[in-house]
């Protein structure tokens, strides 16, 4: 994955230079790439060719990357420490790191039109209005608007599930259906079961960020800790408590294994997965 986000990239002699750094900086060398292995885990449940589905995980994380450069700036939520680094706008400037994430947006959508991902165009094209669905205001902008408009708010459950199904669960969702869409391998209710996972750990991550927010450390997390409190942002933590954030992130791993069951030994990363998504520490 480093190998192939390195070559997608813009080389960083390639004028504008500082804007190209700025892109690199923000996507290379960190993170965790869970959108990535669950493009990965989907495709080879699929039985996808993963030179395809590389180009896929790739595009995902361009628009994560793009997205967690905004998150930071500090109309957002003015963030300093990002995957263990100076944040984006910290190391350069806030001009250069709202315009790196403009066009690490767009590149991920032109890669995905420069390689050949499905057998039919019309299928690819498919695959094109995927991201941009859920990159948008009905996905993970919209959450984020969600997220702004929530602050100091006490949301109901429902309503804190919707923004982070939106901001958050959106692009792990995508990634997931991608993956599998660059095979062919899936009936239409193998592929409805696969849906039901990534929405469940999409929304489960999102859950497990809350907590590590509030329960890890800054050093672990390679981004500041306590910054949800701080920000009076409405998180399951807030809502819920510590431990019944904690059961809640347990009973959606359960969901995502269950609807995995009928595949057996295929779907093995992607239950490695739903366990890393939820017992991680960082
Ligand atoms: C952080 O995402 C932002 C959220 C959507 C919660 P990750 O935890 O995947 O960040 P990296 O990519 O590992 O840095
Ligand atoms: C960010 O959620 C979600 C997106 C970037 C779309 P958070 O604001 O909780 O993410 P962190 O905690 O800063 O990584
Ligand atoms: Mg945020
Ligand atoms: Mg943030
Ligand atoms: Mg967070």
């Amino acid at each position: 994955m480093e190998a192939a986000l390195q070559r997608f990239l813009p080389a960083p002699e390639i004028a504008p230079e500082r804007l190209h750094r700025a892109m690199r900086y923000a996507v290379l060398g960190g993170g965790k790439r869970v959108r990535p292995l669950l493009c990965f885990a989907a495709g080879e449940l699929a039985a996808a060719d993963p030179a395809r589905v590389e180009v896929v995980a790739a595009a995902v994380e361009m628009i994560h990357a793009y997205s967690l450069i905004h998150d930071d700036l500090p109309c957002m939520d003015d963030d300093v420490l990002r995957r263990g680094k100076p944040t984006c706008h910290v190391e350069f400037d806030e001009a250069t790191a709202l315009l790196a994430g403009d066009a690490l947006q767009p590149l991920a959508f032109q890669i995905l039109a420069e390689h050949v991902l499905a057998d039919s165009p019309g299928a690819q094209i498919e695959m094109l209005k995927i991201l941009a669905l859920a990159s948008g205001s009905r996905g993970m902008a919209g959450g984020q608007a969600i997220d702004l408009a929530s602050v100091g708010k006490a949301l109901s459950l429902p309503e804190l599930e919707l923004m982070h199904i939106h901001k958050t669960g959106a692009l792990i969702r995508a990634a997931t259906v991608l993956g599998a869409r660059c095979g062919s391998g899936l009936a239409p209710d193998e592929f409805q079961r696969l849906e039901r996972y990534a929405k469940t750990v999409g929304l489960a991550f999102q859950v497990v960020d809350d907590v590590l927010d509030c329960d890890a450390s800054t050093a672990t997390l390679g981004k500041t800790a306590g910054k949800d409190v701080a920000q009076a942002k409405p998180t399951y933590v807030s809502i819920l408590g510590l431990a019944r954030a904690r059961a809640l992130a347990e009973e959606l791993r359960a969901e995502a294994h269950a609807a995995l069951s009928p595949f057996g030994a295929k779907a093995a990363r992607l239950r490695e997965l739903a366990d890393f998504i939820v017992l991680r520490k960082f």
